[in-house]
């Protein structure tokens, strides 16, 4: 059983631009915005089994519905994120204390270095992959890979579009991994490329990664991802998954979609 956490939309908005994504001129349609995401949060419950912890919203956190980047959460341990921008970092104190209050051992990276959760840092169990550059500083990934023993590959993240890793890099519960590779650099594509084989990756489309393919949740053979990806789930049908298409987009107005609005617990 998958624990998620979670957070209603009641706040949601585009309020400030802090990625190519979000322009204040391209406001959410509240009403649509709270159908699409209880359409979400019904297929990972009845669909997939999940269990859904919920974070209360707040009035002027408009982004704190993304609790993939609250965090990461490791065992009994939540690593707490301190964002790049202002306007996140007032998230931080309220999903802190969350964490403590549901028993987790809190840790706070060093002051001056910048975490966005698990939208930078994701992977497989046995090699994790830190995206840098966006959001996350590449300087905490060793800080990471130290305190809870895995190896971490920092992927530079080069394109403005794709500003968090989990936007554009999706690794899958049978160890096959959705990205788009133009997101990376030569350097990123490399180390992908080196660790995880040919048959087991596929590289979705530039149509289908804009319309945020990679941004999926997959928790054992069921993957939910954005619909409009049609070439991503054959893809994935082929691999045995059953697909699960949602309709996101005015998530997609504040550069988020499936994965950014979940949070794995365990
Ligand atoms: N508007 C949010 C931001 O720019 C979207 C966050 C999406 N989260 C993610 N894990 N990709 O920070």
């Amino acid at each position: 059983m998958s624990r998620l956490l979670v957070c209603p939309p009641d706040f949601f908005g585009v309020e400030y631009e802090i990625n190519p994504w979000m322009r204040l001129s391209n406001q959410v349609d509240h009403k649509r915005a709270v159908s699409q995401w209880q359409t979400l949060m019904g297929i990972l419950e009845q669909d997939l089994g999940a269990v859904l912890e919920r974070l209360s919203p707040i009035p002027g956190l408009p982004d704190l519905v993304f609790t993939a980047n609250a965090g990461l959460v490791v065992g009994r341990t939540a690593v707490v994120s301190h964002f790049r921008y202002p306007e996140r970092q007032r998230e931080e104190a309220h999903s802190g204390h969350w964490f403590h209050e549901h028993g987790y051992d809190v840790m706070t990276i060093d002051a001056g270095l910048h975490f966005e959760g698990a939208g930078d840092l994701l992977g497989f169990p046995n090699v994790w992959f830190g995206g840098y550059r966006q959001r996350s500083d590449v300087g905490v990934y060793p800080i990471l890979s130290e305190r809870f023993h895995r190896e971490i590959i920092p992927l530079e993240l080069v394109d403005s579009r794709f500003y968090h890793l989990d936007t554009c890099f999706c690794p899958l519960s049978g160890g096959e991994l959705l990205y788009f590779p133009d997101a990376f650099d030569g350097n990123g594509r490399q180390a992908i490329t080196k660790r995880i084989p040919d048959e087991l990756r596929f590289a979705v489309p530039s149509g289908e990664a804009v319309t945020f393919a990679c941004n999926a949740v997959c928790i054992g053979n069921h993957v939910v991802l954005p619909d409009g990806c049609p070439t991503t789930q054959d893809w994935l049908h082929r691999r045995g998954y059953i697909t699960h298409p949602v309709q996101l987009d005015e998530f997609i107005k504040s550069g988020g979609a499936a994965k950014c609005l979940t949070l794995a617990l365990d």
